[in-house]
């Protein structure tokens, strides 16, 4: 009961409204975790990267999830499938598909593995290839593609997990400022660094016109615009200031941006719950959906809008939770 009313309380005072939806369903994955996710040019889809290393599909609610990826050649599902992929050395063989994006035009799919970096595969699916050459990744984490040009733009995280442990050092304590911005160019082949000095930056969507990305920092509860063209060009601003940690961004079709949000907070006792915030490319905020009904105290990692669909994921659940019908 708390944490509904605090949420409504942080809303009102942010003059926006509580919004609700009509259905809540699962679609069951194979395994635990899922952190974000795509959609072909077809509209096939979910895919997902899994925590135990595997790329799915959802084929059809008959079949369900189907493998169509990996991020490493000679990955075995008998050692890999189950695994958890809170241990690097089994993530190094199973492979850690953390940010999935389709390229619309070309149909390749680019994945970010957290210690591989940038890769892409086909639509047939299989064994992804390499693109980040020489470039070091800490863990790398989210990822997003200019339509217009197919410039690649992608986070690293930075040493955190290493250096910190537990968990709750990392939320409560950490100053961590390592995480960087990148960018891919596929005609060039090259990855450009942009920005540095990011507090965990777990989320990225570039505008719909393509002119800025927004970065969202976790550690900090704040989105970060760095301009890509105009005037301000290379240089960056806060954007918005959020009620808890934010974890992806994911641009709608009209330029409206979700963010994932995890309210967490430790005194006077731990209370944590999972929203959602629709913000436009102005940076208001224009629909805030509380989560805690089907997600408890969980944290989410995405919330993604699909032909008017919500998909929230989450690596700690073994489902993609779907959301139809949002209404007032
Ligand atoms: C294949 O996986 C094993 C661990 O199971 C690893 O030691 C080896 O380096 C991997 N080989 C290649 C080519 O990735
Ligand atoms: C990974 O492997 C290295 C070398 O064998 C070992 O020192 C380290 O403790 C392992 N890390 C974990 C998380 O198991
Ligand atoms: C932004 O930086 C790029 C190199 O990363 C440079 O080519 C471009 O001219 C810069 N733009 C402005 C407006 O400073
Ligand atoms: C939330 O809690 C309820 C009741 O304990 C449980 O049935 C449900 O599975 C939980 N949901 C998640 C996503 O953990």
């Amino acid at each position: 009961m708390v944490p509904i009313l605090m949420v409504l309380f942080l809303c009102l005072q942010q003059n926006t409204l509580v919004f609700g939806f009509d259905s809540f369903n699962k679609l069951q994955l194979p395994s635990i975790g899922s952190e974000s996710y795509t959609f072909d040019s077809d509209n096939n889809g979910p895919y997902t990267g899994l925590n135990d290393g595997r790329i799915v599909k959802f084929q059809d609610p008959k079949t369900g999830f189907i493998d169509f990826a990996t991020t490493t050649s000679n990955r075995s599902k008998k050692f890999c499938d189950g695994t958890h992929g809170y241990n690097v050395n089994t993530s190094m063989i199973c492979g850690k598909p953390i940010g999935l994006e389709f390229n619309l035009k070309t149909k390749e799919l680019y994945i970010l593995d957290a210690y591989r970096g940038l890769m892409v595969v086909g639509i047939e699916g299989g064994v992804a290839t390499q693109l980040s050459g020489e470039t070091h990744f800490d863990y790398a984490d989210a990822i997003d593609i200019d339509t217009i040009t197919g410039v690649i733009y992608i986070t690293d995280i930075g040493d955190i997990f290493s250096k910190h442990r537990p968990w709750s050092d990392i939320l409560f304590k950490a100053d961590d400022r390592s995480g960087r911005l990148l960018k891919y160019d596929p005609q060039t082949k090259k990855i450009d660094l942009l920005l540095t000095g990011l507090a965990m930056p777990a989320g990225l969507a570039i505008s719909k016109d393509g002119s800025f990305v927004l970065i969202a920092e976790y550690l900090t509860c704040k989105i970060t615009r760095f301009w890509v063209k105009g005037p301000k060009a290379n240089t960056s601003e806060t954007f918005l200031e959020l009620p808890g940690n934010p974890d992806n961004i994911r641009r709608t079709d009209s330029g409206d941006f979700w963010v994932a949000v995890n309210f967490q907070k430790l005194q006077p006792k731990l209370i944590a719950f999972p929203l959602g915030q629709k913000i436009s490319a102005e940076g208001k905020i224009l629909q805030t959906v509380n989560f805690y009904g089907e997600y408890n105290a969980t944290d989410i990692t995405e919330v993604q809008e699909h032909h008017g669909t919500l998909y929230v994921a989450s690596i700690k659940n073994d489902f993609v939770g779907v959301y139809k019908g949002l209404r007032c």
